[in-house]
């Protein structure tokens, strides 16, 4: 059994977050990116979300990893190392990789996540869970880092999970599947969680739950900034807005100005004035259907291989490799 952490949360990392933050508030509409939402706090309130009535992609990727793991794992060709982008807890992860030790193929498993907390707990806890597992956590962007994360060599598996490839932009989806797509040999997959198109009310409700962990999640943005860069954000002087826009197939979260205010950030040196009732995007959370999926796996270089739901048909794991 190894374990090996390496945090690539550098000078540049720090220089791209400040570039990435200036141009978002100076630009109009504002807009933050929301791999800026997971410090430690962030990580454990999205862990809180996955816990909540409303939100339902976590239980239904949990049914389907529980029930299909081991068909999924033989579908692609029972991998021996795992891969996971967006690792995070890895809690419904656990699946995968007790079948892969049903079936002795569980050699090295690579969390990759930018929250450093989070990831050296879940490294921790899975070495003692799987008994001679390699784990080799990376802790970097992943779209920075892409081709430089150890995949091991033979038999791999990618799994991004989560729905996290729908916080992506068209474009940037399309240019990082692409990448995967030549990171894969011809006996590698991708497993990729998608939350599927469903109605409003319960897609409204999944990111503005009655218990407010949403909004917690939402506003953690604004205590990161004020962390960060030394900035004043009142966290009560925002409210969070999620709204379902049918025509673009994707959740539009936002934070809402409840005044007219002015917020310094000393360290950027900046003063950005927010006028009441104005909006500042923060995430957006694409909904797919298969037929959607399959054109931006064909856009990729992709072919879907495996596509599995949950019993509601809510949200889909689907195996791709390369066409
Ligand atoms: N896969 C887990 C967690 C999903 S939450 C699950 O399904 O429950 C999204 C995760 O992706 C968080 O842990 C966050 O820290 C990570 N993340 C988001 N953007 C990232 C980026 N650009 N690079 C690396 N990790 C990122
Ligand atoms: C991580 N990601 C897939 C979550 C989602 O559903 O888009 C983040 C989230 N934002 C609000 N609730 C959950």
């Amino acid at each position: 059994m190894t374990i090996a952490i390496d945090v690539h949360l550098d000078a540049d990392a720090a220089a791209r977050m400040a570039r990435d933050v200036r141009a978002g508030l100076c630009d109009y509409p504002k807009e933050l990116a929301p791999k800026y939402f997971y410090d430690d706090r962030g990580s454990r309130l999205f862990e809180q979300i996955t816990e909540l009535p409303e939100y339902y992609p976590t239980r239904a990727e949990r049914e389907i990893l529980e029930q299909r793991s081991g068909e999924i794992l033989d579908a692609a060709g029972c991998p021996s190392t795992l891969t996971e982008l967006g690792s995070g807890s890895a809690a419904k992860t656990r699946h995968l990789l007790s079948a892969m030790r049903d079936r002795n193929s569980l050699h090295t498993y690579v969390p990759v996540d930018i929250s450093e907390e989070i990831t050296h707990r879940t490294a921790a806890e899975l070495v003692d869970e799987y008994p001679g597992l390699n784990v080799h956590g990376l802790v970097c962007d992943f779209e920075q880092y892409l081709e430089r994360i150890p995949h091991g060599t033979d038999r791999r598996m990618i799994a991004f999970l989560g729905g996290t490839i729908g916080n992506l932009y068209p474009r940037p989806r399309q240019d990082f599947l692409e990448r995967i797509a030549a990171l894969l040999g011809p006996s590698d997959h991708l497993l990729l969680g998608t939350d599927l198109i469903k109605d409003r009310a319960r897609l409204e409700a999944a990111y503005d739950d009655s218990a407010g962990i949403t909004a917690e999640f939402n506003k953690n943005v604004l205590a990161v900034l004020n962390e960060e860069f030394d900035a004043d954000f009142d966290l009560d002087a925002f409210e969070h807005v999620a709204r379902y826009d049918a025509e673009a197939e994707r959740m539009d979260i936002r934070l809402r100005s409840l005044a007219d205010q002015e917020v310094r950030l000393e360290g950027l040196d900046l003063d950005v004035p927010f006028a009441a009732g104005e909006e500042m995007r923060t995430e957006i959370s694409t909904k797919f259907s298969r037929e959607r999926l399959e054109s931006v796996y064909a856009g990729a270089g992709l072919e879907l291989r495996g596509w599995f739901t949950d019993a509601d048909g809510d949200y889909a794991l689907s195996l791709a490799g390369v066409a």
